[in-house]
């Protein structure tokens, strides 16, 4: 971890952070140098806010673009550790299009300090990244079979990329459903994007915690759609991102349904410091959310869940 990026006394989110290149830094010799190095894991890359986008009340999807130009590929259901500068660190999965490799899509919540100093940034302003993190989904198992998706919340974000790569291939695929819960219609992120998937043959089922008049959808918690959704129980996969709650149940009424335990995955979070396996904070029995996860076949962490009946 360099001292310099972490460092919270002068540098603001508006001001190059150290380290940044182009003739702002004046540096070429040393910034070209810095290019060819492979990133470390603990050393943020600085990145410019390009966009950020309003979707709900208390949600946005912020743009970033790479200062040192690298490439940002990444798996869905990777994450990112997100430093604003002045306030922390956080983990925030990856939203967007994995087949679009110039800059960083992220869907944020505000919740707390790193959250909120993520809302306040405007374009031109400086995020620090580490990552991409983590083991994602597992599309290429999907492939050829049914793929279920359960969604709650923000929980969706992970899961978009996911769902971005089964609209541009969606013949690799066999029936795709997803499922999405949201507190209430205001609450339902990504207009745009479910819009796509129904044009593509997806599914799309969405249902909410409380309504008001005019809603013509589900009303319900996300969990009462799966005993209906139409796949093949014993060939499908299924992957599941919400809070913890949500995603125990989810898993139980898949279970129930007689989907295999090793063919569902579910997305965890933890509090995450280093996320690289080194600092112990994310520990989940005898795993590391970070490095094992965050996606885990619910065959793994089963005896956390502490529920026999799956
Ligand atoms: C692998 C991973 C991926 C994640 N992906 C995303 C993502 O794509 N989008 C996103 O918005 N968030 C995501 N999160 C959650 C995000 O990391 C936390 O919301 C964030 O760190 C909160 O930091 P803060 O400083 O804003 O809030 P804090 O000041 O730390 O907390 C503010 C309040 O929010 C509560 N809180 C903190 N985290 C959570 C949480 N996860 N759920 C509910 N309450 C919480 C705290 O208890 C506290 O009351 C992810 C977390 C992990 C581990
Ligand atoms: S965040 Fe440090 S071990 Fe996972």
């Amino acid at each position: 971890m360099t001292d310099e990026l972490y460092s919270t006394s002068e540098t603001t989110s508006g001001a190059p952070p150290p380290g940044a290149s182009g003739a702002r830094a004046g540096r070429a010799t040393r910034e070209d140098s810095a290019k060819r190095r492979a990133p470390e894991p603990m050393t943020p890359r600085p990145f410019r806010v390009s966009k950020n986008e309003p979707e709900t009340s208390d949600t946005f999807t912020l743009t970033l673009e790479p200062e040192d130009g690298r490439e940002c590929s990444f798996s869905p259901g990777q994450f990112n550790m997100l430093y604003v500068f002045g306030k922390g660190e956080s983990a925030i999965s990856i939203s967007g299009n994995p087949e679009l490799t110039g800059g960083y899509v992220h869907t944020v919540r505000a919740l707390g300090v790193v959250t909120r100093g993520l809302r306040a940034l405007t374009p031109g302003d400086w995020v620090g990244v580490r990552g991409p993190f983590g083991r994602g989904w597992p599309i290429e198992r999907a492939e050829g079979r049914d793929l279920v998706i359960v969604a709650g919340g923000v929980g969706m974000a992970p899961l978009r990329p996911v769902l971005l790569h089964v609209a541009a291939h969606r013949r690799r695929f066999r029936q795709v459903v997803l499922m999405f819960g949201v507190r209430t219609p205001d609450d339902l992120l990504f207009h745009d994007a479910l819009g796509v998937l129904r044009d593509a043959g997806v599914d799309v089922q969405v249902t909410v915690d409380r309504t008001y008049e005019g809603w013509a959808g589900a009303v319900g918690v996300v969990t009462r759609l799966i005993p209906r959704a139409g796949f093949a129980p014993r060939e499908v996969i299924a992957m599941i991102c919400g809070p913890e709650l949500m995603a125990r149940f989810s898993a139980l009424e898949l279970r129930k349904r007689g989907v295999p335990r090793e063919n569902v995955y579910v997305s965890l979070e933890r509090n995450m410091k280093c996320a690289v396996g080194f600092c112990g904070h994310c520990q989940y029995g005898s795993s590391f959310v970070c490095k094992d996860g965050p996606v885990f076949t619910l065959d793994a962490i089963r005896p956390l869940l502490g529920r026999q009946e799956f």
